[in-house]
């Protein structure tokens, strides 16, 4: 049972521009493994031996290799329910935002318009020495090199960098704008994007989470609704649909 009130979905009919803040439980149902909790990617993985720019400099055919194994997780993957649910709300609210910690494009596969990708994409590579990007790369197990010699790397926020200051920024408006802001599948102890739940709050956007567990950020939130992503977000459209 979906535990919203009357007012509550009464409230959701009326928001004027809706944004849903996802994170890696957003594609859990499509078969991509979180990075967090029992079956996380790092419990299995270091992220200080792959996810940073000094791991790729010592051993770039091992990061990209690591990286070629998620990318073709990634491209073998469909968006779930929840995304296309969240595609969805485009025709029912007059402003919808996906802001995504997740860089497997498929709240744009599903047909999401306004999305923020505040970590990057991995379908997305550049070479570190001339900023070249390359979208399509040959399926090579070898780190791939550009024109000028340099070498490719993913569009990826890795540990100690910056996130993109244009994806930054739009997130950071959308959420100060909305008056309703879904946290969907997030640990929430990533920052600077945790930082985002902070400034919906403080700019009196209505908060609610979706997740399968109670998580740093739930006492924040309005209302707190335990369980699958891809479950609930077609139920509440289902309901705003009525
Ligand atoms: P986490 O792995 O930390 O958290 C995933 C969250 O999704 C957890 O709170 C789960 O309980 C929840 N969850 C799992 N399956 C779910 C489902 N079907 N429905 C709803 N919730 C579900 O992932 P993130 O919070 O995205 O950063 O992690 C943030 C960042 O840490 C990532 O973007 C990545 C990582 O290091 C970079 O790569 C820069
Ligand atoms: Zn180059």
């Amino acid at each position: 049972m979906l535990d919203l009130s009357k007012t509550d979905i009464e409230r959701i009919k009326c928001a004027k521009h809706i944004v849903f803040f996802s994170g890696a439980g957003m594609s859990a149902e499509s078969g991509i493994a979180t990075f967090r909790g029992k079956d996380g990617i790092w419990n299995k993985f270091k992220p200080e031996e792959l996810a940073n720019f000094n791991a790729f400099m010592k051993n770039p055919n091992m990061v990209w290799e690591w990286y070629q194994y998620r990318r073709n997780i990634v491209r073998h993957a469909f968006p779930n329910a929840g995304h296309l649910a969240i595609a969805e709300f485009q025709n029912y609210v007059p402003k919808v935002t996906a802001i995504t910690q997740n860089i497997d494009n498929l709240h744009k596969r599903a047909g999401s318009h306004n999305i923020f990708e505040l970590h990057g994409n991995i379908e997305r590579n550049y070479c570190i020495r001339c900023k070249t990007f390359y979208n399509d790369i040959e399926e090579k197990v070898e780190i791939p090199q550009c024109k000028c010699g340099g070498l490719i790397r993913p569009d990826v926020v890795w540990f100690g960098e910056y996130l993109p200051e244009d994806q930054f920024q739009g997130a950071e408006i959308a959420t100060s704008e909305c008056d309703l802001f879904f946290v969907v599948g997030t640990s929430a102890v990533v920052y600077p994007a945790a930082s985002l739940i902070y400034t919906a709050k403080y700019n009196g956007a209505f908060i609610i989470e979706i997740n399968i567990e109670k998580t740093e950020i739930s006492s924040l939130t309005n209302k707190s609704l335990l369980g699958e992503v891809g479950k609930i977000l077609p139920e509440i459209l289902k309901k705003i649909k009525e």
